[in-house]
């Protein structure tokens, strides 16, 4: 009704931490406590799987899911559809090796958030992780190409399967992160950004870090 579509392509949990229903996403009290809701994310995966039968979803995904959560819901007795997707923070500092290869194993595709590293925002990002697309690497690698490091950080994602969402307010920038099949990286260049890996988040979430569900307490 609100959204004016007969159906959505994909629906998708947002962050496995659930709040307090009502009018506002992410609710606090009048201290500022943030109001969390207990979870079962198997009831959630339940409400999803009747929106897909009713029709009114393609598919259905999580987001922010550790493999511990994703397990939950594989596992799941009676599962009737599987997550088709996870959308996480991933990019050349945040390869995500771990998630990545049990997703390919489950058949789960990654969607990459924070691609290009964030507009480094301090009210919500880490800025402890330096600027991506200042990497020295991936600027040489760039230029190699003739590409710029934003679409060298695009097309690593996208040559190993994971899906990447680049966000811009730039129409120059939006149709440059279109420009990324025409090329490809050299089995090298691949294996170099890898090795780019810091295995820190840009988004780590820690306002939320004391809720049951908070997803990266774990190593994956
Ligand atoms: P802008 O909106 O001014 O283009 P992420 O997708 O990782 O969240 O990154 C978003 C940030 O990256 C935004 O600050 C955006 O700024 C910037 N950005 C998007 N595309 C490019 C690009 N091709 N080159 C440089 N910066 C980019």
């Amino acid at each position: 009704m609100t959204l004016q579509l007969d159906y959505v392509d994909l629906y998708i949990v947002e962050m496995p931490t659930a709040f307090k229903p009502g009018d506002t996403f992410y609710p606090r009290d009048t201290n500022g406590k943030w109001l969390y809701h207990e979870t079962d994310l198997c009831a959630t995966w339940e409400a999803l799987e009747a929106c897909k039968d009713a029709g009114l979803v393609k598919s259905l995904g999580v987001s922010n899911f550790n493999k511990r959560q994703l397990e939950l819901i594989l596992n799941k007795p009676g599962l009737k559809h599987k997550p088709v997707s996870n959308q996480v923070e991933c990019h050349p500092y945040f390869t995500q090796p771990k998630l990545l290869e049990y997703c390919r194993k489950n058949e789960i595709v990654i969607v990459a958030y924070s691609p290009l590293g964030t507009c480094r925002d301090a009210s919500w990002v880490n800025l402890k992780c330096p600027p991506l697309l200042e990497d020295e690497l991936l600027v040489s690698i760039a230029k190699k190409y003739n590409k710029t490091s934003a679409q060298v950080c695009l097309r690593f994602n996208v040559q190993r399967g994971v899906v990447v969402i680049p966000k811009s307010f730039n129409p120059a920038r939006i149709k440059e992160n279109f420009k990324i099949f025409d090329f490809s990286l050299s089995e090298a260049d691949m294996k170099a950004i890898e090795g780019l890996n810091k295995n820190i988040r840009f988004v780590e979430l820690v306002m939320w870090s004391d809720h049951p569900e908070y997803p990266f307490h774990d190593d994956f």
